[in-house]
């Protein structure tokens, strides 16, 4: 018998078992031994009906990735064809009940449809989340799931990749019936009861009474791409999946899965898959850290206090609440408070407007906020967060203050975005406890947390720092200490690189333009605004930027600033904004342009989207190069998380450092060095893309070989 799949029989229920951690991926195993087992219950006189089951946290999460990633660049069979297997399990006398716990996502989701019936825990999640793959259902979930939930919800869930919880399920038709207490008790005591009615059971693929007829289809197809072009910009999944989708109506079931087969396998094949699996792997590498083994220690974290009720304080409180944890904030005043409180409030009443959370949720989460003046609360902290105002004297004496008050094992935490951890662990006698959790704007709702490691900073400080990030539902990345982390390191010759462009002729809108073409989830003017015009003013005078000999510096923005358009807060910045907050070109901004590049004696000319691309995302790569080589990243993987999560860089194009491999670091070196001789220095080519380019390697390799050293 396989190790990975078992089976025992339990009063005349054969009970199937998968076990194969940590998520019961579909492995050529599972299949084989799943297949191995369910033919002999077929045929096992003592055997009336079938339970499978998965052992652990979870059902099955669908297809083994990695096998996925490997067709993806042309090696092994990917996804294996489980249309044998299903068929067996499908057209088999006896009843065979999917028992669901955990989640059962993509092809796990497709080997419970092919059960005759499907029982779950309360707690359990179904979804097709393959878009988020880069590809479709490729074991006839496109075929079966409309069968089964009708088009339009079928359309819902795989364009949008969300799994649905058991209740909704329940309601839709996907379960028959949700479990309270033992699962595989209760999966039996449903197979036992079936079993005694008589056959056939029913076979999803046969089903139509859930199909729409042809005339009623063509708007539900039209509202599905719709929704595919609107929330998934750019992708081909998710409008591929939709014709799957009609294939199930139009086209008998067999065709209908052989065209699904046929999709699935031009996307795995494309860029966009993978791009978007080594963003699924480049998530999760992030918390491997080498010097922390994965059961290193962890200190428990259930109350954290925060200094500052600011518009950072506030969103990391709500951040903590929203995950269970009890929050203490502090601030100077008790208007200060009220204030930071105010505006929690009516984030959470926004969240009830849109339907994200019930009132009753809210109050719960409200009811885990404490404040209070002063650091009296702070003693009772696992973990305290610092975010008062940017400024190092400031955060050296509450430093020393929390050093004071805080319980001895309490980690302390800093929000800056710009100052040195180690000055600011300077102050404390723990300096091995002190650490930067550097959020991002809105702390509750942006995904990335940048962990920075100051030199005293232990293992396992990171190691409880990044096991919280993952508590609050975010990815956490531990960068170097050193000006800028990586996010905003890196984000500033990208902004520097737009703005000399529009002093060299192009417009904010043509630059936001080719960069949301380019599928960015904003332009860098719109985001200038949206943060400060001010905010990156401040910094440039903080880390004195530009203070190179010759160096080129952006002038309009310093001109905005003197002219009090610092963006959104003042309703004017590169853009003007109206009561909806959407930037409308200003005819002000660009006569200022032209008067301050006439006068600067700059030579303007147009420039086309390419180019735009070049200039901005090439500055990007460049410093992202360095920031590698300086080893202020870990991996250029993580350089990748921390732009798909926190800039909105578009994971379909894997983030920057995976973008300039798919594009050729020969090619990335070659404009890079031209654009050195053109524009001056600030373009030196980063030593490691220069090295790379020259050994026809990538940055892919570059992590690969990182990793074997550190092995
Ligand atoms: N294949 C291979 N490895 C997988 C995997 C999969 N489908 N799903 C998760 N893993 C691995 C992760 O890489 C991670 O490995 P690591 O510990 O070495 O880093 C480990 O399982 C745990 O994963 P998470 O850290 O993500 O654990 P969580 O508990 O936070 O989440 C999960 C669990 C919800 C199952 C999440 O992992 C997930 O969403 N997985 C992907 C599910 C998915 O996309 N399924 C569809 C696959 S495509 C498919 O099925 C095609 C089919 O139609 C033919
Ligand atoms: P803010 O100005 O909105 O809030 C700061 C709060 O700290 C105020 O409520 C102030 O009263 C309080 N405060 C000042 N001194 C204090 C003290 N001694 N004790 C207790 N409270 C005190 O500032 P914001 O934007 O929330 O920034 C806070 C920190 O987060 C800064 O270090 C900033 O650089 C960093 N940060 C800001 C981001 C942003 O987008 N705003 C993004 C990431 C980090």
């Amino acid at each position: 018998m396989s190790d990975v799949v078992t089976s025992a029989i339990h009063e005349g229920i054969a009970v199937i078992t998968i076990n194969n951690p940590p998520v019961n991926a579909l492995s050529p195993e599972v299949i084989d031994g799943l297949t191995v087992s369910i033919a002999a219950a077929q045929s096992d006189p003592a055997v009336n009906g079938i339970v499978v089951v998965g052992a652990g946290r979870t059902f099955i999460a669908g297809a083994d990735i990695k096998g996925l990633d490997a067709m993806a660049w042309g090696a092994g069979e990917g996804a294996p064809d489980m249309h044998d297997a299903l068929t067996l399990i499908e057209d088999g006398p006896k009843p065979v009940v999917m028992a669901l716990h955990g989640t059962a996502l993509g092809g796990g989701l497709e080997v419970a449809m092919a059960g005759h019936y499907r029982v779950a825990v309360p707690g359990a999640a179904m979804g097709q989340p393959e878009v988020n793959l880069g590809i479709i259902p490729g074991a006839e979930g496109t075929q079966r799931l409309p069968r089964l939930v009708g088009v339009e919800k079928a359309i819902e869930m795989c364009v949008t990749g969300k799994p649905i919880k058991a209740s909704e399920a329940l309601q839709l038709g996907l379960i028959d019936h949700i479990v309270d207490g033992d699962l595989a008790a209760g999966a039996v005591r449903f197979a036992r009861e079936i079993a005694t009615r008589s056959g056939p059971h029913p076979k999803t693929r046969e089903r139509t009474d859930k199909l729409p007829s042809l005339e009623a289809l063509p708007p539900l197809i039209h509202a599905g791409k719709e929704l595919a072009r609107k929330t998934r910009r750019n992708q081909h999944a998710p409008l591929a999946v939709v014709d799957a989708i009609e294939a199930a109506v139009t086209l008998p079931y067999d065709q209908g899965r052989v065209r699904e087969r046929g999709i699935f396998f031009d996307l795995v094949k494309g860029e966009q898959s993978k791009a978007l699996i080594h963003v699924f792997f480049a998530e999760r590498g992030v918390s491997k850290v080498p010097g922390i083994p994965k059961d290193a220690p962890v200190a428990a974290i259930n109350t954290v206090a925060i200094i500052g009720a600011g518009t950072m304080g506030g969103g990391i409180a709500m951040a903590c609440a929203n995950a269970g944890l009890t929050v203490q904030i502090t601030d100077t005043t008790a208007a200060a408070l009220e204030t930071g409180l105010g505006r929690i409030k009516s984030n959470y009443d926004t969240s009830v407007k849109r339907g994200r959370f019930t009132p009753e949720a809210v109050a719960e989460r409200l009811g885990r906020i404490h404040t209070q003046v002063g650091y009296e609360g702070v003693a009772a902290a696992d973990l305290v967060i610092e975010a008062v105002f940017e400024n190092m004297a400031l955060k050296k004496q509450v430093f020393a203050e929390l050093d004071r008050v805080a319980k001895p094992g309490a980690l302390l935490a800093t929000n800056t975005s710009t100052l040195d951890i180690d000055q600011i662990a300077s102050v404390t006698a723990r300096a091995e406890r002190v650490v930067g959790l550097h959020f991002f704007s809105p702390a509750n709702i942006m995904r990335l947390l940048e962990i920075v490691r100051g030199a005293a900073t232990s293992p396992e400080t990171l190691a409880t720092t990044l096991s919280f990030a993952k508590r609050l539902g975010k990815v956490g990345v531990v960068v170097g200490n050193a000006p800028g982390f990586v996010g905003n390191r890196m984000m500033f010759p990208y902004m520097y690189e737009a703005q000399f462009l529009v002093e060299d002729g192009a417009t904010p809108e043509q630059v936001d333009r080719a960069l949301t073409d380019f599928g960015m989830a904003m332009g860098i003017f719109a985001v200038d605004d949206m943060a400060g015009v001010d905010v990156a003013w401040r910094v440039r005078q903080e880390l004195n930027q530009f203070s190179e000999p010759g160096a080129r510096k952006p002038l309009v923005a310093d001109q905005l600033c003197e002219m009090g358009r610092f963006g959104q807060k003042t309703g004017r910045g590169w853009y003007r904004y109206g009561d909806d907050r959407k930037p409308i070109p200003d005819p002000e901004v660009l006569s200022l342009i032209e008067e301050t590049a006439k006068a600067a004696g700059i030579q303007r000319r147009s420039f086309t989207p390419e180019e735009i691309i070049e200039r901005t995302i090439y500055a990007l790569i460049n410093e992202g190069a360095r920031v590698l080589e300086e080893g202020v990243a870990l991996r250029a993987a993580d350089i990748d998380t921390v732009y798909v999560n926190g800039y909105g860089f578009p994971a379909y194009r894997g983030g920057p450092m995976f973008y300039a491999d798919r594009v050729g670091l020969e090619k990335i070196q070659g404009r890079v060095s031209q654009f050195h001789r053109e524009l001056g220095d600030r373009w030196a080519p980063a030593p490691l893309l220069a090295r790379l380019a020259r050994e026809g390697s990538t940055f892919r390799q570059f992590d690969a070989e990182r990793a074997r050293q550190a092995a």
